[in-house]
């Protein structure tokens, strides 16, 4: 055996890297309801318990979502109707009748304020921002109805690079699966449609559900911001994470 065989693979150390961002979002948290640094130790124990207890299962170890689609499932229908799908999830143009639903959406603090900067929230100034120059929108249709947006912002077309937004609107249609959908559908139409080679996003560090998310697609961790946002009152550590177009491809085809 070779030191390269006892080497973490680069999703574990990649996985590890976000149980640390992850611990410390948990640390914020248990400060901000006024647990102190002695009963952060005490918590500790409470969580050792659990793993003894056995209380608690440990999750499957991070698996990329090459197991589950690769670009071969996408039905492409983008240059006769601009319509991409997997399965039930299909993207389309970000179409402005549908911007009522983005405001309802976005309505929920908790989905409002998973975004760094945050979407407009006055009507008028939402519709200018999803159709702007330098921004390119889509809407997220799971079994043909509206359920969130996704989306490209500071589109640099010389540096082919991009950051990418998403939102699964309804809070109750959340853990289906539609978010890694919607989100292979974006990188397909980025890097295989607009052909560029970078895509980049900020999550705060708290929003664990799309880190897994991200990482399980091969985005890497590119830096963390501290203290860069300010969420109700609140500073808050902002993630960067990015995927190349090699990357990807590599992954996914
Ligand atoms: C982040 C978001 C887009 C994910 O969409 P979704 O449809 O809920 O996600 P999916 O069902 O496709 O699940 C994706 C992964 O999230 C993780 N996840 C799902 N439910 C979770 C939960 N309750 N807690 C933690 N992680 C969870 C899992 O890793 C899951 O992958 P797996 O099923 O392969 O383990 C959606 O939750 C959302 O819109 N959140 C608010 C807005 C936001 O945070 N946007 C990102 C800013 S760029």
């Amino acid at each position: 055996m070779t030191q390269d065989d006892d080497a973490p693979s680069p999703v574990r150390k990649q996985h590890e890297q976000m149980l640390k961002l992850v611990s410390k979002g948990f640390f914020n948290e248990l400060t901000k309801y006024g647990v102190n640094h002695a009963e952060v130790l005490t918590v500790a124990g409470h969580l050792l318990d659990n793993v003894l207890q056995g209380t608690q299962q440990t999750g499957p170890d991070p698996e990329l979502y090459n197991r589950l689609f690769t670009v071969k499932d996408v039905r492409d229908e983008w240059s006769a109707t601009k319509q991409l799908s997997l399965q039930q999830v299909s993207l389309v143009p970000f179409d402005l009748r549908w911007t009522s639903n983005l405001m309802d959406w976005l309505k929920v603090p908790a989905a409002r304020d998973s975004f760094y900067p945050q979407f407009p929230e006055k009507e008028a100034e939402l519709r200018k921002y999803v159709t702007s120059a330098g921004r390119d929108y889509f809407c997220i249709l799971h079994e043909g109805e509206p359920s969130g947006i996704i989306g490209a912002e500071n589109i640099d077309a010389h540096s082919a690079r991009l950051e990418m937004r998403k939102l699964v609107g309804n809070p109750s249609t959340r853990g289906k699966g539609i978010g890694k959908r919607a989100t292979f559908l974006f990188l397909f139409h980025t890097f295989l449609i607009r052909k560029f080679y970078k895509v980049f996003l900020h999550s705060l560090d708290i929003n664990i559900r799309n880190l897994n998310l991200n990482s399980r697609f091969g985005f890497a961790l590119e830096g963390v911001f501290f203290e860069e946002a300010l969420i109700q009152g609140r500073r808050q550590d902002v993630v960067r994470m990015s995927l190349t177009n090699p990357v990807w491809t590599g992954l996914f085809s």
